[in-house]
């Protein structure tokens, strides 16, 4: 069957990535495929040539069921959707991002000359390698063992270094397979609810309430302090769980942390703990979710390089996967994930690895330091300019995010106020999930003067 389509729907390379993945879209390059038939042939328009036609043909192949299950775009390219298509109507306009969650500051130079001497290396014959251990460089499984989990009982062979934890998250999913139930935050980090949709664990998207079937969403507000009421969640297989919480950016306290351990154990369910904002704690709340008793025996932890030395385009992640968590049947699962890993990953890049290396010297520690010190900086310029309008305001005070209440108004709306008369991008809490409706969820990912015009405006507009 082909296809031709109609002028409206012409879609260049370069626009491609900023449709939503609703769009029907699913090409990068100048071809298109489309996902609906409107009548038996359409009539094609190739972008470098318009007058031209072009027959889109189409495989036998079926799309996978699940892939239609997902609602809309992911939350961040509709908001880059939204900022570019605001910038193309005020082209003048100055816009300031503090939605995506995107480091600003420049790496350490500790960090980047370890990665450049490495990269020297690969020209000559001593210093060249080729695929390294799936698993990661020994050196730095060790020293994010002795680095991050010194005294809790944590050993080389339990890190599994990676490309990061989104990328971790979906290679945890494929261990996990398409039977388990899962249970999130809500509102919480989108790849968790996106992942168990795309893997199949889940029903339809059920609109009257806006969630998944079968996914157990955990509420967490500020009548709960953020922390679900676990006497409500019904038993799931796995346990996304992240703290400190993007978006709510509140972190679980040890008591806390104690309580889902223990619900885990009762429920012999799995804790998958992201601890990618670690570092953003300022209070005695646990860094690790291995700081709880009996944790090793029901809980995974994946973390990043991301937030901490600006990593978020270099990529290097790393799951530990403690050797006394065992499946039902009494196997490892960390033998699973191995399997896992040397299926589906080839090892994170050789040059970033020696990249991560730095970060854990002493100077390079030191040096991370200094760049989460500066975003904490940027937290609380943000939450003293909303708390100073009158805002309740959440989150900050452990986590580079602003948590702010509009009671009684959409997320969007707000989102789109605050895009269309100050010019800034933010990201509606009800990206994160229904229990996020009502909130907009601030970065302190940013330059300091971004930051503090973008404190200005918000005066401006709010006053
Ligand atoms: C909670 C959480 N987990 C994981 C990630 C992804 O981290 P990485 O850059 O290592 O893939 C992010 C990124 O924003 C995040 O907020």
């Amino acid at each position: 069957m082909s296809f031709v389509v109609k002028p409206s729907l012409w879609i260049s390379s370069s626009s491609s990535s900023l449709l939503g993945e609703d769009s029907g879209f699913t090409s990068r390059t100048s071809k298109v495929t489309f996902n609906s038939r409107t009548s038996g042939v359409l009539k094609c328009m190739g972008v470098a040539n318009p007058a031209a036609e072009i027959t889109a043909y189409t495989t036998r192949v079926s799309r996978n069921a699940n892939m239609a299950k997902l609602q809309a775009g992911y939350l961040f390219p509709e908001i880059a959707r939204r900022r570019t298509a605001h910038i193309s109507k005020h082209p003048d306009a100055q816009v300031i991002s503090l939605g995506i969650g995107d480091t600003t500051e420049p790496i350490p130079e500790v960090i980047t000359s370890a990665m450049a001497l490495r990269a020297k290396a690969l020209s000559t014959i001593e210093g060249y390698s080729g695929y390294g251990a799936e698993q990661g460089d020994k050196k730095l499984r060790t020293a994010i063992a002795s680095t991050y989990y010194g005294n809790l009982g944590i050993e080389e062979n339990d890190i599994f270094v990676s490309d990061g934890a989104k990328c971790d998250i979906s290679r945890l999913q494929l261990l996990f397979g398409s039977n388990v139930k899962v249970a999130v935050q809500d509102p919480s980090y989108p790849a968790y609810v996106d992942s168990s949709v795309i893997m199949g664990q889940t029903g339809l998207f059920e609109k009257d309430n806006e969630k998944y079937g079968n996914i157990e969403y955990m509420r967490c507000t500020q009548e709960n302090d953020f922390f679900p009421d676990l006497s409500t969640v019904s038993r799931a297989d796995v346990i996304f769980f992240c703290s400190p919480n993007n978006p709510t950016g509140s972190a679980a306290s040890r008591e806390q942390l104690t309580k889902l351990v223990q619900f885990a154990k009762e429920n012999g369910s799995i804790i998958v703990y992201d601890s990618a904002y670690a570092m953003y704690i300022s209070d005695d709340s646990p860094r690790t979710i291995f700081e709880i008793p009996g944790a090793k025996e029901v809980a995974l932890e994946i973390s990043s390089f991301s937030k901490y030395a600006g990593f978020t385009g270099v990529r290097l992640g790393w799951t530990v996967v403690p050797k006394e968590l065992l499946f039902s049947d009494g196997s490892r699962v960390a033998k699973d994930f191995n399997r896992i890993v040397c299926t589906s990953f080839n090892g994170a890049s050789n040059v970033v690895q020696a990249g991560g290396l730095a970060c854990l010297s002493s100077v390079g520690l030191k040096a991370m330091e200094d760049v989460v010190s500066f975003y904490q900086e940027n937290t609380k310029i943000l939450v003293h300019t909303f708390s100073s309008l009158g805002f309740n305001v959440y989150g900050g005070r452990n986590a580079p995010y602003v948590w702010v209440h509009f009671p009684g108004r959409s997320s969007w709306d707000v989102f789109a106020e605050i895009l269309e008369k100050a010019h800034l991008v933010t990201t509606p809490g009800s990206g994160f999930g229904p229990g996020g409706e009502g909130f907009i969820r601030v970065s302190a990912f940013g330059h300091r003067e971004n930051v503090l015009e973008a404190s200005r405006r918000l005066k401006t507009l709010f006053k």
